[in-house]
């Protein structure tokens, strides 16, 4: 949830002071921001300047630029910058792009929070592992087919009343809620050396099911990322979902699975809701290698 802007972290050195009870804010903002036009174009920058208004984030400051998209040196409205966003409160992680160098949140980066370019901007761009769809947004289906590559949920028979389910201990309950506070959000895979962008080009001639097929074929040969092996961790210590706990774990042991890991550990200092994924991914480590003997000796 977005906390209010405080005075201390203001970098009103970058804009001309106004004063507001003491505390200086800059009475404008820019906004270097990158440009695309359509999948796999050429990317360019343009710069907006918008009034400074106290406790804005970068979501609102975005809204503002698309009210009157007037680039810094520009004659005339451009396209309004596109970008994506729902819950506004670090829920659903759509927002999710790069803010000067650094991949978070959108709407809970507060533009009194935020450093300044030499040229006085704050910087915004796509991430950078996903393809561009258009300016800001990106396409995020390969996080969510690794959550399908890796059995991400807890299997059910129907959905009749079956009563109610096993009970679920309070180390469980602990060990597993941080894990569950995952939002899909894509910043450990954005910072992960592992996690190779994966952006397919149609063949000439190829069709519509051609095409997907081959998209999901890359998309499922290359790493998974660190949230689909936590999400694995986190199903697996269920005491339902681990009835299933093999196929996940034999999806850990595939193509682009949990050897891929470089154990570089980039992902877990930039996760914004603090999931402890390093401890995930050395527990996938532990229990795959667990999984394949047991599966050896069994045979
Ligand atoms: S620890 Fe593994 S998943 Fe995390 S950033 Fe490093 S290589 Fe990627
Ligand atoms: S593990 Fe953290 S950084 Fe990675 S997708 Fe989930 S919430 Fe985002
Ligand atoms: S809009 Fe949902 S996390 Fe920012």
């Amino acid at each position: 949830m977005a906390s209010h802007a405080t005075a201390a972290n203001d970098h009103a050195s970058h804009g001309h002071g106004d004063t507001h009870g003491g505390h200086d804010h800059p009475k404008k903002v820019l906004f270097k921001i990158a440009r695309q036009d359509k999948p796999g174009a050429r990317r360019y920058h343009q710069t907006f300047e918008i009034d400074h208004v106290p406790g804005m984030n970068v979501i609102s400051a975005l809204q503002a630029i698309a009210k009157t998209p007037m680039p810094v040196g520009g004659d005339k409205p451009v396209t309004p910058v596109v970008w994506d966003c729902n819950c506004l409160e670090e829920v659903c992680g759509a927002c999710t792009m790069v803010i000067n160098g650094r991949v978070r949140q959108a709407c809970t980066a507060l533009v009194d929070n935020l450093d300044r370019n030499a040229d006085g901007e704050i910087d915004l761009e796509p991430m950078s592992k996903f393809p561009v769809l258009r300016d800001l947004v990106v396409d995020r289906r390969r996080m969510f087919r690794s959550l399908e590559r890796v059995k991400a949920w807890i299997p059910v028979d129907g959905y009749f009343d079956a009563g109610p389910g096993p009970v679920q201990s309070p180390s469980n309950q602990e060990e597993t809620y941080p894990l569950s506070e995952c939002m899909t959000c894509g910043c450990c895979m954005d910072v992960c050396p592992q996690y190779v962008k994966v952006e397919i080009e149609r063949n000439p001639g190829e069709t519509d099911s051609e095409f997907a097929a081959r998209e999901q074929a890359a998309m499922d040969h290359a790493f998974v990322g660190p949230a689909p092996i936590s999400q694995a961790m986190l199903f697996n210590a269920h005491p339902t979902g681990t009835m299933t706990k093999g196929e996940r774990l034999e999806a850990l042991m595939g193509p682009g699975g949990i050897t891929d890991c470089g154990n570089a550990q980039n992902c877990v200092k930039v996760c914004p809701k603090n999931i402890p994924l390093t401890r995930s991914i050395a527990k996938a480590g532990r229990d795959t290698t667990i999984y394949a003997i047991k599966r050896w000796l069994s045979k």
